[in-house]
């Protein structure tokens, strides 16, 4: 039997394409910035693709008729067109629950970072300007026992609360959709509307997915809630928060810092204002990105393409594509 043909858009490691091998025949992208052009050409005789924020729309899928199964090597999966797959029963896949530790661990970096000044007393003391022993002006605020205020309760959510109330004795908030019973009893979380959330919190971390009901909901309204010495860390997606909202918060001090993995544009660019403001620390959206679990998230990647194409239950599905 002739074996599936995929196309794999993101570089994985040796052995992982080894795997698909067995089971696929397959062309592999020698450079991620294939154009889209390029990517539908590639796409015209293929059955699965293995890619990572990819646009699968209408158009895509006009052109790829023979495409079944795109797995995403990304937890997000807001570059699918849901209906669009939907409608020609593409199977689409991801893969939560391979980065979650580590998505938590970058989160809990940035609400360090933010609170005790990290890259910016760093970059203070490589200029040279570190005169004195004890100047106040470079105090900062404590994590520990202070109050988080999490806005999406899910894995990488959960992952967070736990390091701030087991780790660092913080009083943890959080608000989702559905409500976590089972969370708040395990670490002690309490559930809040969203409003109380926003109040209370010295730290607030938004890590919802991306989708239509979720864009810009972090608003102008949302920071004027929050409290002046707040911390807003966003390792989501840049379009969960209104920028414009976010960089005039910051700059009439509604707020007191940002810890931003994500922006509205990416790569961010050059003339963004908050790439000029000491109290923000910005990163290139890196959540996920160590070897081990870049490892670990190729393999699940590479195992739901296979599974799927093979008719087998593919593990991460996502939940509006699975038929019930
Ligand atoms: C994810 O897995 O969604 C990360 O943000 C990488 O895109």
């Amino acid at each position: 039997m002739n074996k599936p043909k995929v196309y794999i858009a993101k570089f994985i490691p040796q052995e992982v394409e080894d795997y698909i091998a067995q089971y696929c025949d397959y062309e592999k992208c020698e450079d991620e910035d294939i154009t889209r052009e390029q990517l539908i050409e590639k796409l015209k005789d293929k059955d699965g693709l293995l890619a990572s924020g990819t646009r699968i729309d209408e158009e895509l899928l006009e052109k790829a008729q023979k495409l079944k199964v795109v797995s995403n090597m990304s937890v997000g999966y807001n570059n699918f067109n849901l209906e669009a797959m939907k409608k020609r029963n593409i199977i689409g896949t991801n893969v939560a629950g391979s980065l979650d530790d580590t998505v938590a661990d970058l989160i809990f970096g940035l609400m360090l970072a933010c609170a005790r000044r990290i890259t910016e007393l760093d970059r203070y003391v490589k200029a040279g300007k570190w005169k004195k022993d004890d100047d106040l002006d470079l105090y900062g605020a404590n994590v520990h026992h202070s109050t988080l205020g999490i806005i999406g309760m899910g894995r990488i959510g959960e992952a967070v609360a736990k390091r701030a109330s087991l780790g660092f004795d913080m009083k943890v908030l959080y608000y989702n959709r559905s409500r976590k019973p089972e969370v708040e009893k395990k670490l002690g979380v309490k559930y809040c509307s969203m409003e109380e959330v926003l109040k209370a919190s010295d730290f607030i971390v938004i890590m919802t997915p991306l989708t239509e009901e979720t864009h810009h909901l972090i608003d102008e309204a949302e920071f004027n809630i929050m409290k002046p010495n707040a911390i807003f860390i966003n390792a989501s997606r840049g379009k969960t928060v209104n920028e414009k909202a976010l960089i005039e918060a910051l700059q009439s001090k509604k707020i007191k810092a940002a810890g931003l993995d994500v922006f509205d544009v990416e790569p961010v660019q050059a003339d963004n204002p908050l790439l000029k403001m000491d109290n923000v620390v910005t990163l290139p959206h890196i959540g996920s990105a160590n070897d081990d679990t870049r490892f670990a998230m190729a393999k699940l990647a590479a195992e739901n393409l296979v599974k799927a194409l093979n008719g087998e239950n593919a593990p991460n599905i996502v939940p509006e594509l699975k038929q019930e």
